[in-house]
């Protein structure tokens, strides 16, 4: 099948995410190999987002597939009463790398199911009801997971379940909370508001508050010291469980095993885990939980499960994924990449007017664009179709053979861990063409 037979079918017999069905334009794929894939018509597209952020090895390693093959034929599938061989490797795996004490592993199908499982956890082992969480942020698809992302994807959903609390976020680029104050004094600020809205609600009823280890996909909106010093205070004083969702930020991701170790002092009771777990070659998530939630349940039914949950295969490929980050050295070389990144984005930011911010941190960054750097339009609205500078912008990127996530006025580049210098600076200059189709719709 050539692009245009491959598209329309999977338009005939299938039904897309997030879209509504008439506007969904899909690349297709049918090879791919390290941070490039190729579409039905042989056309390569760079692979600047590592797909939904989590190809992070890179497509097509010969390490993974040849684990995923080797369990295929040994045992493809157990009960998840059943003890595998992989699951034990891979929960021991998971304890050595996770900080603090979190020491044993729940498994599940993907980053969705796994913080249903995290909501459920926090709320048996405390006996509370009520989730704090941030507008800015996306925690999944399903129905839990949706209400407890503030992100406007939820907004499809509602009213969603009724416990969830939201807060207010960092984002010292646009909140009027960070107005006139100093990046540390808004996170001070906001530490305070979000304190004072949990003793609105009863500290007494809260069970978790769940924030993303490193902001993702909701605009990579992160607070610094000031705010987890707070966050971390806040679960304290009142014995709120502190839930940091991995998803998206984990495995090396940020340029740190999770995004949550670019502060050493926060001490997550349960952290969930999915994409760079796998890098995508087979379904797999996970919640670890710390020593003291684990002991609820040590005379206490856990109350969840799935047929798929701690797949042998999924077990199998995510051992195979750790060995790779490990031999190869991967979250060094995203730290060391990331300045490289980062410093482009800069240069591109210096040159390019409708460049209003760049924020993140190793190989996760986001480009805001804006109409005015003094007033700070935005080039896109929030939560509404793509303005059409905006499409002009991403239809540049796509026809310059990138393949990356553009959300609003955001453009991301979260790269496979395994890209090298070269392949950074072709990403660059593809992104520089793209600013300059942007820049001609922006006030000098
Ligand atoms: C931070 C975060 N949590 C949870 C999820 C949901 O994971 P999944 O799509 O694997 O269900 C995502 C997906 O993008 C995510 O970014």
């Amino acid at each position: 099948m050539d692009h245009a037979e491959v598209v329309r079918r999977n338009k005939a017999y299938s039904l897309a995410d997030w879209v509504p069905q008439n506007q969904w334009n899909p690349l297709s794929m049918s090879k791919a190999e390290g941070v490039y894939f190729w579409d039905a018509d042989g056309k390569r597209y760079l692979d600047w987002s590592s797909q939904l952020f989590n190809v992070n090895i890179g497509h097509s390693h010969p390490h993974v597939i040849q684990a995923v093959q080797d369990q295929v034929a040994r045992a493809a599938y157990a009960s998840p009463d059943i003890a595998t061989e992989p699951r034990a490797q891979l929960g021991e795996m998971l304890a050595d790398l996770t900080p603090g004490n979190l020491g044993k592993t729940f498994f599940t199908l993907g980053g969705s199911d796994a913080v249903e499982a995290a909501l459920k956890m926090a709320r048996m082992a405390t006996g509370r009801q009520k989730i704090v969480a941030r507008y800015r942020a996306y925690h999944g698809a399903t129905f839990g997971a949706m209400s407890v992302g503030g992100d406007p994807r939820r907004l499809a959903n509602e009213p969603g379940v009724p416990w969830v609390i939201r807060v207010h976020d960092p984002y010292a680029y646009r909140s009027p909370l960070y107005r006139g104050r100093s990046e540390d004094e808004g996170d001070r600020a906001l530490v305070d508001q979000i304190e004072e809205t949990i003793q609105f609600e009863g500290p007494g009823s809260v069970a978790a508050i769940l924030l993303e280890g490193y902001s993702g996909t909701s605009g990579v909106i992160q607070g610094g010291e000031q705010f987890w010093r707070g966050m971390q205070s806040i679960c304290d004083r009142y014995d709120i469980l502190l839930i940091v969702d991995e998803v998206l930020s984990g495995f090396g991701r940020t340029g740190e095993w999770f995004g949550i170790n670019h502060y050493p002092y926060v001490e997550p009771d349960l952290m969930v885990l999915a994409k760079g777990l796998t890098s995508g070659y087979v379904p797999l998530g996970a919640v670890v939980v710390s020593a003291q939630v684990a002991a609820h349940f040590d005379n206490e039914t856990l109350s969840t499960g799935l047929t798929l949950g701690a797949h042998a295969v999924g077990c199998a490929a995510a051992i195979a994924n750790i060995e790779v980050y490990q031999k190869e050295n991967l979250v060094d070389q995203a730290s060391k990449l990331g300045i490289t990144l980062r410093k482009g984005l800069m240069d591109l930011a210096e040159e390019h007017r409708s460049v209003g911010d760049v924020r993140g941190v190793g190989l996760l960054q986001v480009v805001e664009l804006v109409k005015d750097r003094r007033t700070r339009e935005p080039l896109s609205p929030f939560n509404a179709p793509l303005s059409e500078p905006m499409q002009r912008v991403s239809a540049s990127l796509r026809e310059s053979g990138m393949n990356t996530v553009v959300r609003w006025n955001w453009i991301f580049s979260a790269p496979p861990l395994i890209i090298n210098e070269e392949q950074i600076r072709e990403g660059l200059e593809i992104m520089d063409r793209a600013l300059s189709v942007a820049d001609k719709v922006v006030a000098d």
